[in-house]
């Protein structure tokens, strides 16, 4: 039995949630009632956040309704961006979000998400950032934004297929930190700016852009087994493989494949095949040197990819992750208002045994 430290919480429950359900032995994941294959790569990014915010996919009307809002909400993030000093100057795109995201003073989830796309994507833009359109739909904006070139029909599916895919995931850790923010009757904003903290380590929204670097450092397919058995033999970790709660494939993975497969006939995208073979080489070394534990593809394996194909750089790879989970992050900020109770665990006092005495002169 692993000490408390090195458990992490695990199979701890921490809150009861309408939002999603994940099922880490059968591989599944359900937004608000709806399996997560169903909604990727069919529902937009607005029909997400309608759902996880009022447990159903939205009529027309409520649908044209959410993309003014969130329309309006790029704007008004937009005009303050002139206020928030050097936060979108800092080095690193979660800084940068996470500083100027403090600089917020909205309690409204959506005037939120509409500005956590605008400052992820006014990052790193030497000429200036992208004024948002509130005439196209938040990927669509996003992707113009953040690239500053006009994204074509089936970058744009494939972007809020990612969008949807990774809105809302259980009590992950970025989460559990807005929620515990969010227990203590403080506002959303500084919910958001701990969640978006969380997300920024590797071992949670960081992986994507070292998955990259990894795909690059294999290059050809031939090359994966040495490399695998290279870095496994360093002791380090095949960033993209293994999962806290799934001991199958991350259903994540497969819908993200599937639409990276679906962009790749449109375009002349040929990393799937190198993605695949890695893929492969590391669940088959993980296993054989961990078999009790199985390791396999986690969501961020097939994010790389898919982020990388729609355009993006990849340091705006957790950001973007960021530009969705915010949706998820506000809607368990509301549940938590309405249901939860001060989040307070406790620890266990571990003594330190006292100093030595200095030894007597003699
Ligand atoms: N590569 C190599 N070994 C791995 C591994 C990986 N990706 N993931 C886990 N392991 C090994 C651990 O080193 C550990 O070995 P040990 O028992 O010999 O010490 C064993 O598998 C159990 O791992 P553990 O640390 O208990 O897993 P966890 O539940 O704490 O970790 C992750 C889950 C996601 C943090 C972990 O799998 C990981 O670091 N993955 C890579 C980062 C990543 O892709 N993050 C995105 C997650 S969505």
């Amino acid at each position: 039995m692993a000490t408390i430290e090195g458990r992490g919480l695990e199979d701890v429950v921490a809150a009861a949630t309408r939002l999603s359900d994940v099922d880490g032995e059968k591989g599944r994941l359900v937004l608000a009632g709806r399996p997560v294959e169903d909604l990727a790569g069919r529902a937009t990014f607005e029909e997400a956040v309608h759902l996880l915010f009022h447990g159903d996919l939205p009529t027309e009307d409520e649908l044209r309704s959410l993309r003014e809002a969130l329309g309006d909400a790029r704007e008004a993030a937009f005009e303050r961006i002139p206020d928030l000093g050097d936060a979108l100057a800092l080095p690193d795109g979660m800084d940068a979000l996470r500083a100027s995201v403090a600089h917020l003073g909205e309690s409204d989830p959506i005037r939120i998400i509409g500005a956590v796309a605008v400052f992820a994507a006014a990052w790193g833009h030497p000429s200036g950032p992208l004024r948002p359109d509130p005439k196209r739909s938040h990927a669509a904006d996003y992707l113009r934004m953040a690239t500053g070139g006009e994204p074509d029909a089936a970058r744009v599916r494939a972007l809020d297929a990612y969008l949807v895919t990774v809105i809302d995931h259980g009590m992950n850790a970025s989460t559990f930190a807005a929620r515990v923010v969010a227990s203590t009757a403080s506002d959303s904003v500084s919910a958001v700016v701990a969640a978006i903290g969380a997300l920024k380590g590797k071992l949670h929204g960081g992986a994507p852009g070292p998955v990259l670097d990894m795909l690059y450092a294999v290059g050809d397919p031939t090359n994966a087994a040495a490399y695998i058995e290279g870095a496994l033999s360093r002791g380090d970790r095949i960033m993209g493989m293994g999962h806290r709660v799934y001991r199958v494939r991350d259903p994540r993975a497969f819908v993200l494949e599937r639409a990276v497969s679906e962009l790749e006939r449109s375009t002349t995208g040929r990393r799937l095949a190198l993605a695949r073979a890695v893929e492969q080489e590391a669940e088959r070394q993980l296993a054989a040197r961990h078999p009790d534990r199985p390791l396999k593809a986690n969501v961020e394996f097939y994010t790389a990819i898919l982020l990388e194909a729609v355009g993006l750089p990849r340091t705006l790879f957790t950001p973007t992750f960021a530009t969705s989970r915010v949706a998820g992050w506000c809607a368990h900020v509301e549940e938590q208002r309405r249901h939860g109770r001060l989040i307070r665990p406790k620890s266990v006092f571990v003594d330190v045994p006292p100093p030595r005495p200095p030894a007597p002169v003699t």
